[in-house]
């Protein structure tokens, strides 16, 4: 027994050596990615920003086996100058140890995202939010801020966002596409209208500033049949009442948004749990749409499960044209902890995008 206690940790001390040593050169798209301490990145669903020259990659925090789909610690934020090393910069928002917080322990927090807000100094964490003991009904969405890009975040409240507004619809809508509760044409309308009262069901999700500073959740709302593209207020902790449905009745999870050469971009998944399934883009000229589906940008093997993961963020890397980084979940349910992180650039053909498999790359391929 007192063997096994001193090999352990002196294994761990080891490997961490090791691993300290051994600088992350490439990406290699589904391997086990060690932090600075030799342990695999836990940020999962995540996304990154950008700031005064670091990375900062938020993601879902996991522990092993089942249990670890739901929220036990909080949202673990990663730092890094070069994306292929990361730095441990701990837990940035800690799950509540109190059963009625709407984060209390147990509950589901998912694809938390982090923005940057100049004219507060702010940063504003967003994220979808499923109660404790209540498996995936609530569909609301949280927001958390800080003064310190790590953290720790405090959180604010938790809610389905833009209760009592109709849609915006953008110049173009075919009035085929517009609502009337008095008279919904389909389920997700259907959906729409029961919802209005209450506000909008919101589950998977991501942020994305726009060039003007202006800030923009997007998420899965009517029981996943329809995107949601919803201005946040000034401040990016509210929503404006102002927002569009996207590809409605569709069912696109896993949305996430970029922006090349003035057209807006969309990756998105289908619907089919933690199962992968083939990826979906879209493009519009305006945030609000009309959104044009394009079907799969992934091509190669595997390709229609999308490599094996679902879509959590585009990242454009900092000082490189036209370099985005597509970067999937591969999720490992009955292990959460376990779970992958697929990173892939983008390619453009004109406007057109593609993303290819490869089993390892580095930056050199956007030069
Ligand atoms: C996926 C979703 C994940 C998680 C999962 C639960 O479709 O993208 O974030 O919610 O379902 O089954």
């Amino acid at each position: 027994m007192k063997y096994f206690k001193f090999l352990l940790p002196a294994t761990l001390l080891l490997n961490s050596l090791a691993f300290a040593q051994s600088k992350v050169k490439n990406f290699t798209p589904g391997a086990i990615w060690p932090d600075n301490k030799g342990v695999h990145i836990n940020a999962h669903g995540g996304g990154i920003l950008f700031k005064n020259g670091t990375y900062y990659w938020f993601g879902e925090h996991k522990i092993a086996g089942g249990a670890g789909n739901k929220a036990m610690i909080g949202v673990h934020c990663y730092s890094s100058k070069d994306l292929y090393n990361w730095k441990d910069q701990g837990i940035s928002l800690s799950v509540s140890e109190d059963p009625e917080n709407d984060i209390a322990k147990g509950c589901i927090l998912e694809r938390p995202k982090v923005v940057y807000n100049a004219k507060t100094k702010k940063y504003v964490m967003w994220f979808h939010l499923e109660l404790n003991g209540q498996s995936y009904k609530a569909a609301r969405t949280g927001v958390a801020i800080s003064d310190k890009v790590t953290g720790p975040y405090a959180f604010i409240k938790s809610y389905r966002p833009n209760a009592g507004f109709m849609p915006f619809y953008p110049e173009g809508t075919p009035e085929s596409d517009k609502v009337n509760c008095e008279q919904p044409k389909n389920k997700s309308e259907g959906f729409f209208c029961r919802d209005l009262p209450g506000g909008q069901m919101a589950r998977d999700m991501n942020l994305f500033v726009d060039d003007d500073g202006k800030a923009y959740h997007i998420f899965s709302a009517e029981e996943n049949f329809t995107l949601d593209v919803a201005e946040l207020n000034a401040d990016y902790t509210g929503h404006t009442g102002k927002y569009s449905r996207v590809y409605a009745g569709h069912q696109t999870e896993a949305p996430a948004l970029f922006k090349h050469n003035g057209i807006y971009y969309m990756i998105g998944s289908g619907t089919t749990g933690w199962a992968p399934n083939p990826a979906r883009w879209f493009t519009a000229k305006s945030i609000y749409g009309p959104w044009t589906y394009h079907g799969n940008p992934c091509i190669g093997k595997g390709a229609e499960i999308t490599f094996g993961g679902q879509s959590t963020y585009v990242l454009p890397v900092s000082g490189k044209k036209d370099a985005f980084i597509f970067i999937a979940d591969k999720w490992a349910p009955k292990d959460a902890i376990d779970g992958r992180y697929l990173w892939l650039p983008i390619t453009f053909k004109g406007n057109d995008i593609e993303i290819n498999w490869l089993d390892s790359w580095d930056l050199k391929i956007f030069n």
